[in-house]
């Protein structure tokens, strides 16, 4: 598989215009969501285990995946959706250990997606998969994928797996990776931080005694929420305070414990934390969340006292989740119909820089 990919030879059939001055379908309106997947048959394999949603089979959500024009198409226009953002289905780049599959896969998808999306840049944009090996390389990918490919941002699936036996995991908060974070800020776009699996020997040690709750239930979020606290906390967003880092699931549980992480991060200062502010104060600086997956009203609520509706934006999940239960979830929400056009369209335009 991984040798069929290498050898195609991909030909990007229209320039995107880069992200100044983009043309998209902007009604007033309707809804702008951007954790939505898709993927390539060649990485079709890293999707079979995915459990379907209710009423669909495994093989209709690989259709999905694979599908842009037809049933996401006509999805979007029966729920009001103006304008989706496309990225590869987890764990895509970040399931591969070696550093030269690993850039060459993520160079091949992102023009795979330019190229797929290229005739309709009005309902779709794209975010970079991104080879997480080197931090340099990430960089100048990420900055080919904005300047030349028109792409909004990336989206990575948390760690990046490496070594023989897959078990070196790369986090980004140490300080190798500040030649990548910096080259985000200069291009000033988001970086959405996605979860993924975990690799088997991790998932046999942690998981194995009950693995109903190795993904979505638990795993994701235990895994992912991890690793952002660790950007945190070794003090990235001090460093690079200009980041935009979004996070899917309703923030992946942070924003439903901050005052317990903050009080007990603060007792870490006397033991050297390197870091500056508090969790809480980087989701008025760098942090957003996005409800992809979680349409749960009462969380939401109590997400607008700890950080603010200005930090929090609609999205959906697609195809794992259907566009359809997301519209009607955003029809019952007792928002004013301005907070309610910030929520699902308004935040997301400034935040994707679709008003540049
Ligand atoms: C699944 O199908 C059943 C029977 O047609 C229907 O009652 C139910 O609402 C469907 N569920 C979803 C989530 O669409
Ligand atoms: C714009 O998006 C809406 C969905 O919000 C859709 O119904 C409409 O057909 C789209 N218009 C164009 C020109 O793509
Ligand atoms: C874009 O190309 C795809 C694949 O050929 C096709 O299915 C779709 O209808 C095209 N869309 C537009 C807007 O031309
Ligand atoms: C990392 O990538 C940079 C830029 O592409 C390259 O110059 C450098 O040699 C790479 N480092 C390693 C260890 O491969
Ligand atoms: C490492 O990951 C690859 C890709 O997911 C997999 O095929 C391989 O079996 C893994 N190796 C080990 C030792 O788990
Ligand atoms: C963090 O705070 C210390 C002490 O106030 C200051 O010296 C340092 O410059 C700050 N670091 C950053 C990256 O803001």
């Amino acid at each position: 598989m991984i040798h069929a990919l290498s050898l195609t030879i991909i030909v990007v059939s229209a320039f995107i215009p880069g992200i100044t001055g983009r043309k998209w379908n902007n009604t007033g309106k309707g809804s702008i969501i951007f954790e939505e997947a898709w993927t390539v048959p060649e990485l079709l394999w890293q999707s079979s285990d995915v459990s379907p949603p209710a009423n669909q089979t495994t093989e209709d959500l690989l259709a999905n995946l694979l599908d842009i024009h037809n049933q996401r198409l006509a999805s979007m226009d029966a729920t009001g959706v103006d304008f989706m953002v496309l990225s590869c289905a987890t764990p895509c780049v970040q399931g591969f250990s070696d550093p030269a599959t690993a850039e060459e896969i993520a160079t091949s998808v992102n023009n795979q997606l330019a190229a797929a999306i290229s005739n309709n840049t009005m309902r779709f944009g794209a975010f970079a998969a991104l080879s997480m090996h080197n931090a340099s390389q990430a960089a100048q990918e990420l900055k080919r994928a904005v300047n030349e490919l028109g792409f909004l941002g990336a989206l990575i699936n948390d760690y990046q797996q490496s070594g023989a036996d897959n078990t070196t995991l790369l986090y980004y908060d140490q300080p190798e990776y500040d030649v990548f974070w910096a080259m985000v800020e200069e291009l000033d776009v988001p970086v959405y931080m996605h979860p993924r699996a975990n690799i088997a020997q991790l998932q046999a040690l942690e998981y194995q005694h009950a693995i109903w709750i190795a993904s979505s239930v638990q795993g994701f979020a235990a895994t992912l929420s991890t690793h952002i606290l660790g950007l945190c906390a070794n003090g990235i967003f001090d460093r690079f305070p200009k980041l935009k880092i979004i996070i899917g699931h309703s923030g992946e549980r942070i924003p439903s414990d901050l005052v317990r992480i903050d009080e007990q991060l603060r007792r870490q200062f006397a033991k050297g934390l390197p870091m500056n502010g508090t969790v809480t104060s980087y989701w008025e600086t760098n942090l957003f969340e996005t409800t992809s997956g979680n349409f749960a009203t009462n969380l939401l609520f109590f997400h607008i006292g700890e950080i603010g509706l200005n930090r929090i934006t609609y999205s959906v999940d697609y195809p794992y989740v259907s566009m359809e239960e997301g519209a009607n979830w955003v029809k019952t929400l007792p928002l004013k119909e301005n907070d309610l056009m910030h929520f699902q369209r308004e935040s997301a335009i400034k935040l994707l820089g679709l008003d540049k």
